[in-house]
């Protein structure tokens, strides 16, 4: 479904993608895993059309994908992005209604997936509280769910379940593997190697802005010449041991 050749991108000298290429399937979930200032985001970021003057192709279907310059290519995708993006002083009902609004859902299709997400997210019952007063996992369900509004067939996740309790981390993965299982192809980007494993049918490990390899854990085991290792082995193995954000 998605296609993304040799992407790159600097932040002015910085070279923060250097090397970018991996596909995702329809109904396939791909991890994008790296230690911290790999490039995740920022690859999430170009893809998404937040950012731009990047280099490298993206093809959606065979076709070229611009989501920043095409409203077509946008109403294909959601985003959930790394930090939260709700508004505190609005009800969680008002913030997916916004959320609507802006991917120009019109008013009764707004109020259906209004009320379908809210039930998703399993935050019906708080559907009138102010965000600001949610817990940190109801603030996640809301926010991976804002991202859903416009139903897109293709969803990038940065860390979707940072700070979260077992419970709404199941909920979570409940609610991936349902999109999944309807055909929805998500890139998510985590550090937890057992929610990459859980989730992910294929994983791609990127270092320093490059995607070293892709592929299951096993065959991941076998590229870094350490078969039958964990992946947290052949991650280590493949991005090295040294700390990357210093
Ligand atoms: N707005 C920015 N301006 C300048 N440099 C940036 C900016 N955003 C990110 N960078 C740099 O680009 C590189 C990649 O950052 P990015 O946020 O994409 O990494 P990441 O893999 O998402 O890391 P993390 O796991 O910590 O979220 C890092 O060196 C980072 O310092
Ligand atoms: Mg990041």
């Amino acid at each position: 479904m998605l296609d993304v050749v040799d992407l790159a991108y600097c932040y002015g000298s910085r070279k923060a993608v250097q090397q970018a290429s991996f596909s995702i399937q329809e109904g396939e979930c791909l991890g994008l895993l790296g230690p911290n200032g790999a490039g995740k985001t920022t690859t999430i970021s170009c893809i998404a059309g937040l950012l731009s003057a990047w280099e490298g192709n993206l093809k959606m279907n065979g076709e070229v994908f611009r989501p920043a310059e095409r409203k077509s290519d946008r109403c294909k995708l959601g985003f959930v992005p790394q930090d939260l993006a709700l508004y505190p002083k609005l009800t969680a009902e008002e913030n997916l209604r916004l959320f609507a609004t802006l991917h120009g859902l019109k008013r009764q299709q707004c109020e259906q997936a209004v009320k379908e997400k809210l039930e998703l997210a399993g935050l019906t019952d708080r559907r009138g509280d102010l965000v600001g007063s949610y817990s940190g996992g109801m603030k996640r369900r809301l926010n991976l769910v804002a991202g859903l509004m416009h139903s897109p067939s293709l969803v990038l996740l940065d860390e979707p379940t940072v700070g979260v309790d077992p419970q709404s981390r199941n909920h979570l993965f409940e609610m991936l593997l349902r999109l999944k299982s309807e055909g929805v192809a998500l890139l998510y980007t985590t550090h937890y190697m057992e929610e990459a494993q859980r989730l992910c049918d294929r994983i791609s490990i990127m270092n320093e802005g490059t995607v070293m390899a892709t592929g299951t854990p096993s065959e991941l085991a076998i590229e870094a010449g350490e078969e039958g290792a964990d992946l947290e082995q052949v991650f280590l193995k493949l991005t090295g041991r040294s700390l990357k954000d210093v």
